[in-house]
């Protein structure tokens, strides 16, 4: 292979910011949708006709071209949740909290056949993090806090979405991406790309941990950090990646960058893109500006500053990731056996995303054994999330940063949905809308009913605009934009870097949503008892709206399938879901984790 052709391979640039003819023209080995970047009109047949067109520029042989096929990745890390109508499944969070590694990699299995129906191969997932402060906008990509539950999930999913567990690829499978190396849970009071400030002893048994068995069971890829280390930047750590990671831990596979993660590693552009590739760094993401990369790293290899035996490792490992997933034999993505699928957003894959809401559900409190409800109960069903799957789903569904409402995620139930089909006689309150609840003018309606069931909770959030912390804007100049006429509205997509804002200054629920309390308070002034259901990405402190509550259930991010919620409310199931994280009493101040606890890791009351 030429020079060029090596660099080519090792940059990865974004759908929005690359054609098929440069594909074929610089030799780019990998493509990818940032989070809500989707073709067309965003159904699994616009996603095939695309990586067909890239699938056959990287093919072409004109010119005296060396055919590779171009590997296009996603962050498919829910389900296929890029694309509309695509089975959403609970976020990690809810799926540590199910303590059940097999239905999750029953959702895996899914989750690579939803991928492979838009023609695509490779996933960045799972995320690996052991988040250690809930004060993280990243908590709900973590299985747990508990490094021993986030590895019993490691390498059964990486073994789901792969198809195999010997680092090839099964018939049914996609490659995994093992992410973010490492420590990006540990950040100092939990901040997205922050500092992980720990001895070496800890980051192995807490954050290296769960990788272990992602590697032992054969992960193609491995993303790095956008954190730091004790101040050094994970992108340009050389111990890290090459020593531990690959020495070490005998990785064989492919590393990627994290998107534009190489920018911070040094002021000097040519100095970072050295550093990085030096650190060990595979794969590079770089999204828009790629061709300043495919140059800069020309020059740093010219000049002997990245020597030919590093390129010549990283490509290797490009090719052997790309070998071990079948590339070169299989046949273009639209004559693939999946690609177009009629199982795609199936009553199949519902059923089992359904399933695992039922076993997230964890129940806090039940006074009186309110719960499960009678079916025939006069329920009134209030509170903004009550009807609403964008808040279900959360964060990295449709768009990078998640929808609110209903209108764009296709398929699935919202949680009134679920309780009206097993609850004849539940209403849905005006106020339950999020429009009335958000101003606080929801009434709620005059009639005679049993008891209230109130779903409140977070809005959609992703990465750092999650986080807990005082306000200023994160990763500046790193924001998606929006893609295709799917993303074209909603506030969340409008967001430039100026807007990327923390979540909000303080973990108490009452002070970031004070209509959810409002709405407790309001139904308890009409006599009736409540049951509260709280959709979020993290456990919040919830003293008040707990305490003015007969019974209360955290459903963490449930995903499309709102009905699993239903089913449990009314004793279709039982709760047996505990918690991932431990519940915080108070606001946390300073740089610590929460400390006060209200409920440990591995509490939740069960239901028959
Ligand atoms: C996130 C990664 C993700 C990547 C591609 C980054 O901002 O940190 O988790 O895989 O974007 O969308």
């Amino acid at each position: 292979m030429t020079l060029a052709q090596k660099v080519g391979q090792m940059t990865q640039a974004e759908r929005m910011h690359v054609s098929p003819e440069e594909v074929r023209e610089f030799h780019i080995g990998s493509v990818l949708s940032g989070g809500g970047s989707a073709p067309g009109a965003n159904r699994p047949a616009d996603w095939v006709a695309m990586n067909d067109e890239y699938w056959a520029a990287s093919m072409s042989e004109e010119d005296g071209r060396l055919a590779v096929p171009v590997l296009y990745g996603v962050d498919a890390i829910h389900g296929s949740n890029n694309v509309l109508g695509a089975t959403v499944f609970p976020h990690n969070i809810g799926l540590g909290a199910a303590r059940d590694p097999e239905l999750a990699a029953e959702a895996a299995r899914i989750t690579a056949r939803e991928v492979l129906a838009t023609g695509v191969e490779w996933t960045f997932a799972p995320t690996l993090a052991v988040a250690q402060d809930v004060r993280w906008g990243r908590t709900y990509e973590s299985f747990s806090a508990d490094p021993e539950v986030a590895a019993s999930y490691a390498g059964r999913i990486v073994a789901a979405l792969q198809d195999a567990s010997d680092g090839s690829l099964g018939p049914d499978g996609i490659a995994a991406c093992a992410k973010h190396w490492v420590g990006d849970g540990g950040t100092t009071a939990g901040v997205d790309q922050g500092d992980t400030r720990i001895l070496e002893e800890e980051l192995r048994r807490v954050h290296a941990m769960p990788y272990r068995d992602a590697l032992e069971a054969g992960a193609l890829t491995v993303m790095v950090s956008l954190s730091m280390w004790n101040q050094r930047r994970c992108h340009a750590h050389r111990y890290l990646i090459e020593d531990v990671l690959k020495g070490e831990m005998g990785f064989q596979g492919l590393v990627v960058s994290d998107w534009n993660g190489i920018d911070q590693v040094a002021e000097e552009y040519g100095e970072a893109v050295a550093q990085a590739a030096n650190a060990g760094i595979d794969l590079f993401m770089v999204p828009e500006q790629w061709r300043r990369f495919i140059s800069a790293l020309t020059s740093q290899v010219q000049s002997g500053a990245v020597p030919m035996e590093r390129i010549d490792d990283a490509v290797r490992r490009i090719l052997r990731v790309k070998a071990a997933c079948g590339l070169f034999s299989r046949p273009r993505p639209a004559q693939r056996k999946w690609s177009n699928h009629s199982s795609f957003g199936s009553p199949a894959h519902r059923a089992v995303a359904r399933r695992a809401v039922r076993k997230s559900l964890v129940l806090l409190k039940n006074e009186d054994g309110i719960l499960p409800l009678d079916p025939a109960a006069r329920v009134l069903v209030a509170g903004k999330n009550a009807h609403d799957r964008g808040s279900q789903c959360g964060g990295f569904t449709v768009a990078w940063q998640g929808v609110s409402g209903n209108d764009r995620i296709k398929g699935g139930t919202s949680v009134w949905e679920g309780v009206r089909a097993v609850a004849p006689h539940a209403v849905l309150s005006e106020g339950g809308s999020a429009a009335a609840a958000a101003t606080g003018s929801g009434e709620l309606p005059d009639g005679e009913f049993d008891v209230a069931l109130v779903v409140i909770g977070e809005r959609p959030y992703a990465e750092g605009m999650g986080d807990i912390r005082d306000p200023s804007p994160v990763r500046p100049g790193a924001p998606r934009m929006p893609a295709g006429p799917e993303a074209a509205a909603g506030p969340e997509d409008a967001a430039g870097p100026e807007a990327l804002q923390p979540y909000g200054q303080s973990l108490e629920l009452a002070t970031l949503h004070p209509e959810d309390l409002a709405v407790i308070r309001s139904a308890r002034a009409r006599g009736l008892p409540v049951v509260a259901v709280l959709l979020s990405g993290r456990p919040l402190v919830v003293t008040r709206e707990l305490a003015e509550s007969t019974a209360f259930v955290a459903a963490w991010l449930p995903g499309s399938e709102g009905g699993g919620v239903a089913d449990v409310l009314f004793g279709k199931a039982g709760f047996r879901g505990t918690l991932p994280f431990a519940w915080p009493a108070n606001d946390p101040q300073g740089d610590d984790p929460p400390a006060d606890i209200l409920f440990p890791v591995g509490y939740g009351l069960r239901t028959k």
